[in-house]
């Protein structure tokens, strides 16, 4: 049966034209739906763990927009609260647990972890039922680097120092800790692969601080062992991995991970991104501050993407997440623009 799914069609490989179109953070505060279903459900963890708030945030960008492509409405973070850490989202400051220490790593608590994330699968199940077929439905994690980042320091910092300096002082510890983490979200992917899941994104948000070694130690290695380990269980469905900030380390990421799907913030410039796409599908890269200014700023950003990679298989995405302020008529526009491209 041929592929519905233009997404499906891109990370197999094909040049699809005009490219599937979705957006990092579709579901969130630039949309007057989600600031109001967000008062109603209290915290930003009672959204992600209610199976009703959840679907319906994960589907108001769908509604209104008609993208390619529906992510999960999660967070990369449930997965140390569901091994046991405790984690809050604090307004305006973020995400907060409370810093874990080498001694603690062993005592991780693996055994009630998917328990503690059923309503999760739960929501992936209601999402695949209630999306149109041709509508791809993306699961996702963390990768172990950027969630041990946050689970060592206990909240975003600038360059990630904590993390760095436990990995160089702790190395053991340290590489016990990616591997749990690296097995456990594996699991879970391969989880929301059988809820209904059709692609899954691992993010990797804070690539960019490492140096090559680690970078390599770190990032490559635990993503490849997570790609091995949902291909071992599910073989046809694409990864798609987006290590921001890598630059000059992506082909490196490209080659050895093993994704199909390679996620690119803005700063990489086209003609590099031209040679890894030789390699497979990527995904990206508008810079998210061309959405917010829109007109030419929008225009420019847009027209450069289409005409440089749009060749090649492409899914055309922001180079992170859509900013808060982002006005609804922009992104508008950006599908406009995307959908109309000839
Ligand atoms: O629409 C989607 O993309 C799906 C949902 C999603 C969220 N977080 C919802 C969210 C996804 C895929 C994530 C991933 C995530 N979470 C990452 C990796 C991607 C990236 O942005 O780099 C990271 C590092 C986190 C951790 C996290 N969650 C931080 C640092 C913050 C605070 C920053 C902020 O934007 O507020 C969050 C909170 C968060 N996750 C919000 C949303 C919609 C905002 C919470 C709110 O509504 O108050």
């Amino acid at each position: 049966m041929a592929e519905t799914q233009s997404m499906l069609r891109a990370l197999r490989g094909e040049a699809v034209f005009p490219p599937p179109l979705w957006m990092m953070r579709q579901a969130g505060r630039y949309l007057p739906e989600y600031r109001e279903l967000r008062r109603k459900a209290g915290s930003f963890l009672d959204l992600c763990y209610n199976p009703d708030f959840a679907t319906e945030v994960t589907m108001q960008p769908i509604r209104r927009f008609g993208f390619d492509a529906s992510i999960l409405f999660s967070d990369i973070l449930v997965v140390p609260h569901a091994l046991g850490r405790d984690l809050n989202f604090e307004e305006g400051r973020g995400p907060v647990l409370t810093p874990i220490t080498a001694s603690e790593i062993a005592a991780l608590n693996t055994e009630t972890f998917h328990v503690n994330l059923a309503s999760v699968y739960e929501t992936v199940r209601r999402l695949r039922e209630k999306l149109p077929a041709e509508t791809t439905l993306i699961g996702f994690c963390g990768a172990p680097w950027t969630v041990a980042t946050y689970m060592i320091a206990g909240h975003g910092t600038p360059d990630q120092a904590p993390a760095r300096l436990f990995a160089y002082r702790e190395p053991e510890a340290f590489r016990k800790l990616l591997s749990i983490l690296a097995e456990q979200s594996a699991a879970y992917l391969i989880r929301q692969i059988e809820a209904g899941a059709d692609v899954v994104q691992i993010f990797d948000s804070w690539s960019g601080v490492l140096d090559e070694a680690s970078f390599q130690a770190y990032c490559v290695e635990p993503v490849a062992e997570i790609v091995r380990r949902v291909h071992a269980a599910h073989p046809g469905v694409p990864v798609i991995g987006f290590p921001k900030g890598a630059g000059a380390n992506y082909a490196s990421y490209r080659e050895r991970t093993g994704v199909q799907g390679l996620g690119l913030d803005w700063s990489v410039p086209l003609s590099q991104v031209l040679a890894l796409q030789q390699g497979g599908a990527v995904q990206g890269n508008l810079d998210p501050l061309r959405l917010v200014a829109g007109g030419k700023a929008l225009h420019e950003g847009v027209d450069r993407i289409l005409r440089t990679l749009g060749q090649g298989p492409l899914v055309f995405n922001l180079g992170h997440g859509i900013i808060p302020e982002t006005p609804i008529a922009h992104v508008e526009e950006m599908v406009r623009l995307v959908r109309n491209a000839a």
